[in-house]
């Protein structure tokens, strides 16, 4: 395959070239991009420097497959120009993920509808990738009616500079904010823009990409989304009302039989997942997992994912490596 990375030079860039490394991803040819300003710098893929190269390059040489995480503006504009030479896209912006004719795909969901007229497939936003990956099967068996969910999100989501910010302000250094304030020693009740409606966007992703995965659009779901000094991996508190109602044990059996949870806990242990050990790790972790004695068929869980490996890049090489088995690319 030849595999152009979108945005090799940034944080979720690095970890697909990481992980396509890893997972051993047949890559005959690697393009690196990244924007004008890093052209002519080197990334490194399987112990060999690539130079980088602008998008126009790239483009010209019609790659089988692009996986782009550079930004929601550069995905809708060159998105459409890699998938008119025949180059099949994996956008892990959120340009496309609620576009009518785009597909939102988690693979251990949702593969089995992708066909190879998917030319530009959306990978979700990484707290919603690590909540559905462990609701899916849970849902499918007592039918989930409503979440609440509150999420505690490390600054590597807001890319680079967020790193940069919190790195400034732990050394007592001068340096540029991407963050209205302080976020070390602190904590943030705003992860992306602020709406109309008072959530954030952040808070409305999870909202709208749980229902397209899931194909629920009557799912009652409400969120808080809040940035914390944490420098990887995404922690959720999610309270589940099913329809149906459970035994915990059938709860645990079924957690622990989820394709891509780790279940993690054993309370009198103080055994429970943090993002701490989530980092550089693919599972989706799950803890604290325990029935709310306060509304009839409800659930809690403490769900925590390295956001920058499921909730992005390992999601988006699993599309791509589903979409080379399944012979979906024109040229697989
Ligand atoms: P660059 O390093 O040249 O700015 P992060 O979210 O960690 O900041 O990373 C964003 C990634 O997206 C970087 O690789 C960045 O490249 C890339 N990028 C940003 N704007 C563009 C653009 N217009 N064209 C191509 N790549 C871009």
């Amino acid at each position: 395959m030849k595999v152009a990375v979108v945005g090799a030079t940034g944080l979720v860039g690095q970890v697909m070239l990481q992980v396509l490394e890893e997972r051993k991803f047949p890559v005959s040819e690697l393009l690196a991009v990244a924007s004008k300003r890093s052209i002519g710098k080197t990334v490194q893929f399987n112990q060999k420097d690539y130079t980088v190269m602008g998008m126009a390059d790239a483009i010209a040489q019609k790659p089988d497959i692009a996986i782009f995480s550079a930004g929601g503006s550069t995905s809708l504009e060159y998105a459409p120009k890699f998938a008119e030479v025949g180059t099949t896209v994996v956008d892990n912006s959120s340009a496309w993920r609620m576009h009518k004719d785009k597909k939102l795909i988690v693979p251990e969901i949702n593969a089995h509808t992708l066909t190879a007229e998917d030319k530009i497939i959306a990978n979700p936003n990484c707290s919603t990738i690590q909540m559905v990956v462990a609701l899916n099967k849970l849902h499918q068996t007592y039918n989930a009616k409503r979440l609440v969910i509150s999420t505690y999100q490390s600054v590597t989501g807001t890319g680079k500079a967020a790193v940069n910010q919190l790195t400034f302000e732990r050394s007592n250094l001068p340096g540029d904010k991407v963050y209205p304030y302080q976020i070390d020693l602190n904590c943030l009740p705003h992860c992306d823009i602020f709406l109309d409606n008072g959530y954030t966007k952040e808070e409305m992703k999870l909202v709208h990409e749980t229902r397209k995965i899931l194909g629920t659009p009557d799912m009652g779901i409400t969120a808080t989304a809040v940035r914390v000094p944490v420098v990887g991996g995404h922690s959720e508190s999610v309270n589940v009302t099913f329809e149906k109602d459970f035994e915990m044990a059938d709860i645990h059996k079924i957690l622990n039989e989820t394709e891509g949870v780790t279940v993690m806990d054993n309370p009198e242990r103080d055994i429970y997942p943090m993002p701490f050990h989530s980092q550089g790790k693919d599972a989706v972790f799950v803890g604290r997992i325990r029935r709310d004695d306060s509304a009839p068929n409800s659930l809690n869980m403490w769900i925590v994912s390295d956001n920058l490996r499921k909730g992005a890049a390992t999601n988006a090489v699993q599309i791509a490596e589903y979409l080379v088995a399944n012979k979906i690319l024109a040229t697989a």
